[in-house]
């Protein structure tokens, strides 16, 4: 989709479609819906005002109300689209609301249209205060773009309905505000391009997308981007000792890759950065077909784990928008790739495996791999210097169980660390809930005889006896550790989504990352 930005009054816009937001401003919990558009623009108003009047939209999220030649205006059609109460009125609603406007047009083949730049002074008291210009241009084009998208490219009976091209159109303002609406733009342009990205790998399937494969897309996107790219296998996972991750890998014909992406920022001519700079470490769990190993899973639902590389995606798709984002901060992209199999090389349940700093781990599941190949990964990137490292993986089942699809789990050794993601999360609107990894929960990885074991002795607490073993290999260093197994596949078709693979943690990750740039 090409998207373009545009200042000018929307009711002069020649379009095929005008879509504008709408907002309920009704006080209490059982008032008659009271609806307004968020736009100044009399127009637009006069055109919409009988059909308001009828009561018949609320403006809950999601709901679309179309009029066809529309009086007073120059497009071919106003959508109404609903972002609910305008009290809990949040950039996230500005989002879904700008997902749903692309959305509503595909199935109509409107191949081009335009969305209203939402205006808070078309209320009465101002809503959209604590909605920055920048962010809610961002937002729109975030929304829009991640919107448009339908996995239905393996179908040859497909009928391409894409949006070709978007108009975020915002009337003529002060310089400064212009300014601000331009810079969103641009962020979101790139944020969103990279969480597409993260999603399209995502979506293909395990024979198409090997960990070869992954390798061979990672380097092409760094070769665009000006990222440097290495990817490893079998040999170097050997020569570096990284006895947990081959031990993943062994089992599968496929071989493994280690993709090491790096950002260097560059500084203007004479200045560099101090030496005790942070240096960030992004480590994504590359799994790209996980049947359980030895420790095989159920037939049922096993298809679904092509998307155990998601949090490699995410990674991946970060490294893209950071490239282009360029923060002031060296951050260094690490993926463990490999095939979960079960065959007559692969790993087994009783196995102790030495991992690259050291430790010895006892297998108890070979299905907990995940944090087999994430232990080297967090190990590696310290040895490469990184001084903050932060990792996302589809880490397990027992996460979804505790936080169901609408927050992803999160856990950190590090206040600062978490707090920084915290502040990432206002602007990228992710969801993702704290959970504990104190030492009192050490006992749950405790082996027999080896350091440590891979799944916890119980069945209790499985997200939390994961994240332990992780922050072994974490150690001292400040660490996020993302387990976002529920929340990396959308399960329902949503007025603004589509089925499919979510893009998760993109977002997040790539503030994250900016909150650290000098
Ligand atoms: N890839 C899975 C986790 C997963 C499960 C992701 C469901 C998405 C949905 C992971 O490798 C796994 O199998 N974990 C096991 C760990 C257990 C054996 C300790 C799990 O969660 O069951
Ligand atoms: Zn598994
Ligand atoms: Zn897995």
């Amino acid at each position: 989709m090409d998207t373009r930005l545009l200042f000018q009054d929307p009711a002069g816009l020649t379009t095929p479609m005008l879509a504008v937001f709408a907002v309920d401003v009704a006080i209490g919990k059982d008032a008659d819906a009271l609806v307004a558009l968020l736009t100044t623009s009399d127009a637009i108003s006069n055109a919409a005002a009988t059909v308001l009047a009828s009561g018949e939209f609320k403006a809950t999220l999601g709901e679309q109300l179309l009029l066809h030649a529309p009086n007073g205006l120059k497009a071919e059609r106003l959508l109404v689209v609903g972002l609910g109460k305008a009290k809990t009125l949040s950039i996230d609603e500005v989002r879904k609301g700008a997902g749903t406007a692309v959305r509503s047009a595909k199935p109509r083949g409107v191949r081009e249209m335009a969305i209203a730049f939402p205006e808070d002074h078309a209320l009465d008291d101002e809503h959209l205060e604590n909605l920055p210009c920048t962010l809610l241009s961002r937002s729109i084009v975030e929304g829009a773009e991640v919107g448009e998208l339908d996995w239905d490219t393996y179908r040859s009976d497909r009928k391409d309905r894409s949006v070709q091209v978007l108009t975020i159109v915002a009337r003529e303002s002060e310089e400064a505000t212009k300014k601000e609406i331009q810079i969103g733009f641009e962020e979101g342009r790139i944020v969103a391009e990279a969480q597409n990205f993260a999603r399209a790998l995502v979506n293909e399937p395990g024979n198409v997308l090997t960990p070869t494969e992954l390798g061979k897309r990672s380097k092409a996107m760094c070769g665009e981007v000006g990222l440097k790219c290495e990817v490893h296998s079998t040999e170097k996972l050997l020569e570096l000792g990284m006895g947990a991750f081959h031990a993943v890998a062994k089992g599968s014909y496929e071989p493994p890759s280690l993709i090491v992406m790096t950002y260097e920022p560059k500084l203007e001519k004479g200045k560099s950065l101090p030496k005790d700079a942070p240096v960030l470490g992004l480590v994504g769990k590359g799994i790209t077909f996980d049947t359980g190993g030895i420790s095989i899973k159920p037939a049922d639902g096993m298809d679904k784990m092509k998307y155990d590389m998601a949090g490699a995606a995410a990674m991946i798709g970060a490294m893209r928008a950071i490239a282009q984002l360029k923060p002031a901060v060296k951050v260094i992209g690490i993926v463990c790739s490999a095939e979960n199999m079960p065959s007559g090389r692969a790993y087994k349940p009783g196995d102790v495996l030495t991992a690259m700093s050291g430790k010895t781990i006892e297998v108890l599941n070979t299905d907990a791999e995940g944090r087999l190949v994430l232990a080297d990964g967090l190990h590696y990137a310290k040895t490469l210097g990184c001084t903050h490292l932060i990792n996302a993986a589809t880490l397990t089942g027992a996460c979804v169980v505790a936080l169901g699809m609408i927050n992803a789990g999160l856990f950190s050794n590090d206040e600062a660390a978490f707090e920084s993601f915290l502040t990432a999360m206002k602007t990228s609107g992710e969801k993702f809930w704290r959970l504990p990894c104190t030492d009192d929960y050490k006992d749950q990885i405790k082996s027999q005889i080896a350091d440590i074991m891979n799944t916890g002795g119980t069945r209790w607490g499985g997200a939390i006896s994961a994240a332990m073993f992780l922050k072994e290999f974490a150690g001292d260093t400040p660490w996020v550790h993302l387990d976002i197994a529920g929340c990396a596949w959308n399960e329902e078709l949503k007025p603004w989504l589509a089925k499919g693979p979510s893009g998760i943690a993109v977002r997040s990750i790539v503030e994250w990352a900016r909150g650290y740039s000098a």
